[in-house]
């Protein structure tokens, strides 16, 4: 195939996004793949496990095969293949399916994506005020489970890009169940954790942090970045995938409490999706910040961040170099 015509096929592929994604979850809804973990399986057999009709089975086998998520074994049953083994298992330490569930709970919003691209408003109001105030318990922990998976991979990053074992106590500011401070105090065995959010996501966050056996070290405080001061006594804040939720004054509000909050001389990180400054890309940010323009915030360049933080009063910022899924800017209290 030419270069021509490959560049039509991704143009196809783009515009069947919406198809794609609700396969993909429908799959991981269903618990495909964590049942090829345990054996492969002829079509047939798929057919009766998951009670799905003839008709649809083709169409579904060929599209999880031909994007490399299942495979056909000699035998001709379908498989796993490395790829969902590693990152659509539930069981997996990789697993990243909840990201797909979590954007299927975006599906009515993108929905209003053109309305927001042509206004320059988010679909609701209120933007993310809306969004977090509104969510149900089940949305929650949809929501949690999405972040938890984005931040298995985003925590791992994080820890090779800035040195936590500098640091005694972090503080978490929106850090959801927990999947950021969880990663960082596996990986600094010194480091002691407060996540920091609303109040419906304590029990999510605490289950996690049970089960990864780290109640002794990570603990939860409960508030609002909008109207409490933040829990002291922490030498290093993060916020990771939080100042992209919101427009520049919230983000103001927001950095304000953070510079009263940590200690003199602490560091505040944030990590999150960023785009390049001359605006051509990352692909994964740039998706994210279509996301962001529909529900209120922005996905900004590193540079911007910087001086969003040179502004709320910290000084000595630090860029890392343009990151795939996050990128990092640091920056220091003065004493
Ligand atoms: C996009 S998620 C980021 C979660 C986590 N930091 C991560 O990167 O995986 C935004 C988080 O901000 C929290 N949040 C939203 N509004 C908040 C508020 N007013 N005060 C504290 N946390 C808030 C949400 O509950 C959610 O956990």
């Amino acid at each position: 195939m030419d270069d021509l015509t490959a560049a039509r096929f991704r143009i196809y592929a783009l515009q069947d996004g919406a198809v794609r994604a609700q396969a993909l979850a429908f799959a991981l809804t269903i618990g495909l793949f964590d049942r090829l973990e345990r054996e492969a399986l002829s079509r047939e057999a798929i057919g009766e496990a998951f009670g799905l009709a003839p008709r649809v089975l083709p169409a579904l086998l060929s599209f999880l095969a031909s994007n490399g998520l299942i495979e056909r074994t000699a035998d001709g049953r379908f498989a796993n293949t490395p790829a969902s083994s590693a990152f659509l298992v539930r069981s997996s330490a990789r697993y990243a399916g909840g990201r797909g569930l979590l954007f299927q709970g975006f599906y009515e919003a993108i929905a209003h994506l053109p309305e927001s691209l042509a206004s320059g408003r988010p679909w609701t109001p209120e933007g993310q005020h809306d969004m977090f105030s509104g969510f149900s318990p089940e949305q929650q922990r949809w929501f949690a489970e999405g972040m938890y998976a984005n931040a298995v991979h985003g925590g791992r990053s994080l820890a090779e890009v800035v040195d936590f074992s500098q640091f005694q106590r972090l503080l978490d500011v929106g850090g959801n169940s927990g999947g950021y401070a969880i990663a960082l105090a596996r990986a600094n065995p010194r480091l002691r954790a407060t996540i920091f959010d609303l109040e419906p996501v304590r029990e999510l966050a605490m289950e996690r942090v049970a089960a990864a056996g780290l109640t002794d070290r990570i603990n939860f405080a409960v508030g609002s970045f909008f109207e409490s001061e933040l829990p002291r006594g922490h030498d290093v804040v993060l916020l990771s995938s939080i100042l992209h939720d919101w427009d520049d004054d919230d983000c103001m509000a927001i950095l304000g409490r953070c510079y009263r909050g940590i200690e003199p001389g602490g560091t505040i990180v944030v990590a999150e999706p960023m785009l390049a400054e001359e605006a051509t890309g990352p692909d994964h940010p740039a998706a994210s910040g279509l996301t962001m323009v529909l529900l209120g915030g922005e996905n900004r360049t590193r540079t911007r961040i910087a001086e969003m933080l040179g502004h709320a009063g910290f000084t000595r910022p630090w860029v890392s170099e343009l990151l795939p899924q996050n990128s990092v800017v640091s920056a220091v209290r003065p004493w």
